[in-house]
């Protein structure tokens, strides 16, 4: 009860649309790209989303889901929600979620003039406007071409919801479809569909939203999720931001305020903040947008600390806090803070590489979280039928990590390290500013090798003497990683 008390806001319910969120924390959308060629959600996708659910998320978004497979993907692997046959998939995917007691949310997404998979296979790319794009012409979209893809939002929609879904999230942010017919230097057309006027150039979205309303009915909230600013040269400010959102005000459920740009280098940066900015740091534009909107607002970027959340909360700044990265670092933060074990959450450091190996290797790897995309196996890992006694030489982040996993299999660990901490090589990022969730990361990991009775001997080397006094049935040899020393003239000193 103390622990809940602790972050009464965070954890306060909330109603959207007649559908109950047991907490203000919900996991961002994201994308899962090792589908098979069908592009439907599979059972390691499923296993995916639902650790976030079991962590204690409210709301868990499958992102990136293409409404139109002929003219919206972006990435040739992301799921397709314009496919009877997907159906299925996201059954389950709402099923698992569910179970956790979690609400399941689709995001349903167009790329538009960015749609690089059908600009690879000779498809036409649709944009506002006839221009040359990314990955080669684009073409003014129709107005019959608007009208039908209007269609495709409220028809994925529908899906969702007879599949189980309790959400629907529209991607109008990022400088996907609906944010290009947001953007005046990009739609320039002179027609009702865009130009000068907000009111046009907002037109598509509010029909997207009117159109997903009819299908899904009043009962059943729908998420905006809308880039607060675009955060470059070309892109619209912070003050027409504010405009969009007045006009989503009442008829959407929950105005979600990320920012950025998804296809210019910087405002992706904006987008997906690095090490270098502080947490919570796009929390301003949501808390801008919230002084001229009554709908429920929610921000995103960078989170990673509960009293931080729960501050932006009490002081309403947003009324919902989502997390991205944070959710591959540590599923379990909602849980852990309500049981007042905020000690032990791993803090996601921002050093990208999910973003990257999702992108090249349509695989997600988190630096900290060796679960992260292996969830599947995880879940259905049994208890070994024998006990084994395990010792581990070094206690660096590999070392800890292996005694932490053997120790939770219920082995008996024996952590030596020869130095009188724990932490190894990357103690030496300790005092870098920007890199403390790193630093922090190391303490954790030893604090939750202490409370996890793993028998930890510093100032231990583990000589062959010493490691057959101790008769262990394995012996994992975590020796340390030797530091990369580029062949830079002067180097030396
Ligand atoms: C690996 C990865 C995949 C993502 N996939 C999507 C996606 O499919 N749709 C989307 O709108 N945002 C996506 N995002 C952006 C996140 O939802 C979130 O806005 C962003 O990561 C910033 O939040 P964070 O700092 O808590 O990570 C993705 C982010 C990451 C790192
Ligand atoms: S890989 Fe890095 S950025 Fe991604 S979740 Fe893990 S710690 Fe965070």
């Amino acid at each position: 009860m103390e622990s809940i008390l602790k972050y009464p806001h965070l954890f306060e319910p909330i109603m959207l649309a007649g559908q109950l969120f047991r907490n203000r924390i919900f996991s961002s959308p994201q994308g899962y790209y090792n589908v098979g060629p069908e592009c439907f959600p599979n059972l390691d996708c499923v296993a995916f989303y639902e650790r976030k659910a079991k962590g204690g998320f409210a709301s868990v978004c499958a992102g990136d889901c293409i409404v139109d497979e002929k003219t919206g993907t972006h990435y040739p692997f992301t799921y397709r929600i314009d496919d009877p046959n997907c159906l299925p998939g996201f059954a389950a995917y709402a099923s698992a979620v569910s179970r956790q007691g979690a609400v399941a949310s689709v995001e349903l997404s167009h790329a538009g003039l960015h749609a690089e998979a059908v600009a690879k296979r000779g498809g036409i790319v649709y944009g506002p406007v006839d221009m040359e794009g990314m990955y080669g012409p684009v073409r003014e979209m129709p107005e019959s071409e608007i009208y039908r893809i209007i269609q495709c939002y409220g028809k994925a929609a529908e899906l969702a919801k007879q599949a189980g879904c309790g959400m629907v999230t529209i991607h109008g942010g990022h400088g996907w479809l609906l944010a290009q017919f947001w953007n005046k230097k990009i739609n320039t057309r002179k027609d009702k569909w865009g130009g000068e006027s907000i009111e046009n150039r907002m037109r598509f979205s509010l029909e997207v939203v009117d159109c997903i309303r009819r299908y899904v009915g009043p009962k059943f909230p729908i998420e905006y999720r809308m880039s607060g600013t675009e955060s470059y040269e070309d892109g619209y400010d912070l003050d027409e931001g504010i405009e969009f959102a007045k006009a989503l005000d009442g008829r959407v459920d929950l105005i979600h305020v990320s920012a950025g740009h998804h296809q210019v280098q910087s405002a992706m940066l904006v987008t997906h903040p690095t090490m270098f900015m502080e947490d919570g740091c796009n929390a301003k534009y949501a808390r801008e947008i919230k002084k001229h909107v009554k709908t429920p607002v929610a921000t995103v970027g960078a989170f990673t600390d509960p009293a931080q959340m729960e501050e932006v909360i009490a002081s309403g700044w947003a009324d919902v806090v989502e997390l991205g990265r944070q959710t591959l670092a540590d599923p379990d933060l909602p849980l852990k803070a309500r049981l007042g074990k905020e000690d032990e959450i791993i803090k996601c450091m921002r050093c990208m590489t999910c973003f990257g190996n999702s992108g090249e290797k349509r695989h997600y790897y988190c630096s900290l979280n060796p679960e992260t995309e292996h969830e599947l196996e995880n879940k259905n890992v049994q208890p070994p039928k024998v006990l084994k006694k395990v010792l581990v030489a070094g206690g660096g982040i590999a070392g800890m990590q292996a005694a932490l996993t053997a120790k939770r299999q219920g082995h008996e660990v024996i952590l030596c390290e020869k130095s009188d901490r724990l932490g190894g090589i990357l103690l030496c990022e300790e005092n870098v500013p920007f890199k403390k969730h790193l630093s922090e990361y190391l303490r954790t990991q030893a604090l939750l090798c202490k409370r996890a009775g793993v028998d930890i001997r510093l100032n231990t080397e583990v000589t062959p003497e010493y490691a057959l006094s101790l008769k262990p049935d394995v012996i994992i040899a975590a020796l340390g990683a030797k530091q990369l020393e580029p062949s830079i003239p002067g180097i030396d000193g």
